[in-house]
C-alpha cells in the first residue's frame, strides 16, 4: 500500500517536472561544425565570433551569463 503510494508520488513529480526550454543549438549549415567537435570547450571558443555584439548573430541584453554555451544550448 505504502510503495503503491509512493510509485504513484514518484509518477506525478517526474510528470510535472518543467520541460527543457533552453533553445537546442540549431543542426544548421552555420552550426554542422560544431557537432564534429568532441570538446564542447573547443566547439564554444568558435560560437562567439557570430554570436556576440557585431556578430551575424549577437546575444540578447537579457542573455544569462554566455559562459559555457553548450551546457545550456543542448547538441542533439
Ligand atoms: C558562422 C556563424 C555562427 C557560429 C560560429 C555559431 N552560430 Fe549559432 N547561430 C548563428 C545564426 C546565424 C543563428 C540564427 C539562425 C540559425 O538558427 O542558424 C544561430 C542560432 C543559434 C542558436 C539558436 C538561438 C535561437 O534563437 O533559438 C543557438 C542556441 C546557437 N546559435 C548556439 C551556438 C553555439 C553554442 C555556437 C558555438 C558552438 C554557435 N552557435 C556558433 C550563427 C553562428
Ligand atoms: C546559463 C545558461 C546559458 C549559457 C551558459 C548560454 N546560454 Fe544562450 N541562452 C540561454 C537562455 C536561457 C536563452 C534564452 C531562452 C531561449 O533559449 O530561448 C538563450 C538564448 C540564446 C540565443 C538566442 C538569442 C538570445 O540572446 O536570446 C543564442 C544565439 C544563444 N543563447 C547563444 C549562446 C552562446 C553562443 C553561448 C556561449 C557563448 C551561450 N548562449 C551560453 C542560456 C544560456
Amino acid at each position: 500500500m505504502l510503495f503503491a503510494g509512493g510509485a504513484i508520488a514518484l509518477l506525478i513529480f517526474l510528470y510535472s517536472a518543467p520541460e527543457e526550454t533552453t533553445s537546442r543549438m540549431p543542426r544548421d549549415e552555420n552550426h554542422r561544425k560544431f557537432y564534429e567537435i568532441k570538446s564542447k570547450k573547443e566547439a564554444e571558443k568558435l560560437c562567439v565570433g557570430c554570436h556576440s555584439k557585431g556578430g551575424e548573430y549577437p546575444l540578447t541584453d537579457t542573455h544569462p551569463d554566455p559562459y559555457r554555451c553548450l551546457f545550456c544550448h543542448k547538441r542533439d
